[in-house]
């Protein structure tokens, strides 16, 4: 994390401008009805006693050890004391923060470098907030977690020893705490919704996968009535339902990069159904190993939408997955394509592949035809209309030269969307972060796209005419 500040220019109006950000904060201030009554308290989130009975509560809380807030907050404290403190004698009392160890976060330096006391002290201080929220909520209404929280961002030892043996190594240990605390402390997920909360331009953010969304978890209390489930009607019920589920998201165009984060809820809303969920040798299944399940589930459903792919677009994938756009061996290529119905060359004249001296490689973006018409294309694949749209967008015409070739697309268009969210997945996977911006960056743009899109569709005609 890089520590730093901005002065921002008064007189500027660009993106985080001094006015747009006293702007923002009216926003908030203006949009509660009881804005005039409302009122602000530090208070200690474990401790027992704060809480009034018949609250509604909605809630934030603090992700594993993803930003160290009281350090933060330290970092700004001396130097607004040294100004603010005649006004607000109370808030800058103290010569640095105070209650700085009760700040719930799994930093190890706080525990002479325990990695393990620290997580104990995250779980134990997190799962007694939950129980005291649960004990204190109004019947009536849901508790709300905002979360976001990238799952494959916790890469500590704890989770590495863990994941030894593991064939899927992507639940985090962030995610794991908080839903292990809200199930422990008797909470069911009814509902969640991913909700575009984080803004593109923050620090952590700039020239990453950073998420885009905030996922928020609907909880209610479980009923003490609530049945176990095996394993084996977990998976079953999975499979049915986590699909349904993961289309919706889809169609709602979800980012690729938040796509594995917005599965967890429809995949805890059945997991948090049960009161236990049964391994064969009768132990619970702790809510580690049910990410790695909805985690699985949701690779086979990207990889069963392979099936509407052309087989061109599928030897593609394959090949990708294994080379990027590196050199194979052409009998490897045979092989595969041989599998997947088609032909070496036939890949060759779809503008797909290159193939010299026992060597194939998959084209690059800047490599691509130049001035490519898919009307006239013989060999149309969805491949193709992916990559082009994404060399439209970074780096040629931007949303407009994407918008021109997507109005020319057909149903294919759609099928690229698709594409890219599978091609993200694979280099979630494969940690190759900077191939994954581009496809989630065409599925961000798709909306502009779409927009343009119908646009130029509109106006062909009558250039046509003109001409
Ligand atoms: C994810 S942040 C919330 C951010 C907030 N929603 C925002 O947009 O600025 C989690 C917050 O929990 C606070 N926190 C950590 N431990 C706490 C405790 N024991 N009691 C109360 N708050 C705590 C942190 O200081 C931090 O402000």
């Amino acid at each position: 994390m890089t520590w730093d500040f901005a002065e921002a220019n008064p007189l500027s109006e660009s993106t985080g401008n001094f006015i747009g950000a006293i702007d923002w904060i009216a926003k908030v201030v203006e949009i509660s009805p009881y804005s005039t009554k409302g009122f602000v308290q530090r208070l200690d989130a474990t401790k027992s006693d704060i809480y009034a009975k018949s609250i509604v509560v909605s809630t934030d809380p603090p992700y594993y050890d993803n930003i160290g807030y009281a350090d933060l907050s330290e970092f700004f404290y001396v130097w607004l004391r040294r100004s603010l403190s005649f006004i607000y004698p109370d808030l800058f009392s103290t010569i640095i923060i105070p209650d700085k160890e009760r700040e719930l976060v799994a930093t190890p330096y706080r525990f002479s470098g325990s990695k393990q006391k620290a997580k104990e002290f995250f779980e134990t201080g997190l799962g007694e907030t939950f129980k005291r929220m649960r004990e204190m909520a109004h019947d009536g209404y849901p508790l709300t977690v905002y979360y976001a929280f990238k799952q494959t961002e916790t890469d500590d030892e704890v989770s590495l020893t863990e994941r030894k043996g593991n064939s899927d190594s992507r639940a985090s240990t962030g995610w794991e705490t908080m839903l292990e605390g809200l199930i422990k402390a008797g909470f069911s997920i009814t509902g969640t919704w991913p909700m575009r909360t984080e803004l593109s331009n923050r620090t952590v953010a700039s020239g990453t996968n950073a998420l885009a969304s905030s996922i928020a978890l609907v909880c209610r209390p479980r009923p003490e009535t609530a049945p176990s489930a095996t394993r084996r009607q977990f998976v079953n019920i999975l499979k049915r339902e986590l699909p349904d589920a993961l289309q919706k998201l889809q169609q709602g165009n979800i980012a690729p990069v938040d796509l594995a984060q917005a599965s967890i809820g429809p995949g805890m809303e059945i997991y948090s159904r049960y009161s236990k969920v049964l391994e064969s040798d009768g132990e619970r299944m702790p809510v580690r190993i049910a990410l790695q399940l909805i985690n699985q589930t949701l690779d086979d459903f990207l990889a069963e939408q392979e099936g509407e792919f052309d087989a061109e677009t599928c030897f593609a994938l394959i090949w990708f997955e294994q080379h990027t756009f590196n050199e194979g061996l052409f009998g490897d290529a045979e092989t595969l394509s041989k599998a997947k119905n088609t032909a070496v060359q036939g890949l060759v004249d779809a503008g797909i592949l290159t193939a010299k001296a026992g060597k194939v490689r998959l084209l690059r973006r800047d490599e691509l035809p130049k001035n490519w018409n898919p009307q006239t294309d013989n060999r149309l694949t969805v491949w193709e209309a992916t990559q082009h749209m994404i060399h439209e967008l970074q780096d040629r015409a931007g949303n407009q030269g994407a918008a021109n070739l997507l109005s020319q697309l057909g149903t294919i268009g759609e099928a690229a969307r698709e594409l890219a969210y599978r091609l993200y997945n694979i280099c979630d996977r494969k940690g190759w972060a900077a191939e994954g911006v581009a496809y989630n960056s065409l599925v961000i743009s798709w909306p502009e796209i779409s927009r343009l899109a119908a646009e130029t569709e509109e106006s062909t005609p009558l250039q046509m005419a003109l001409l």
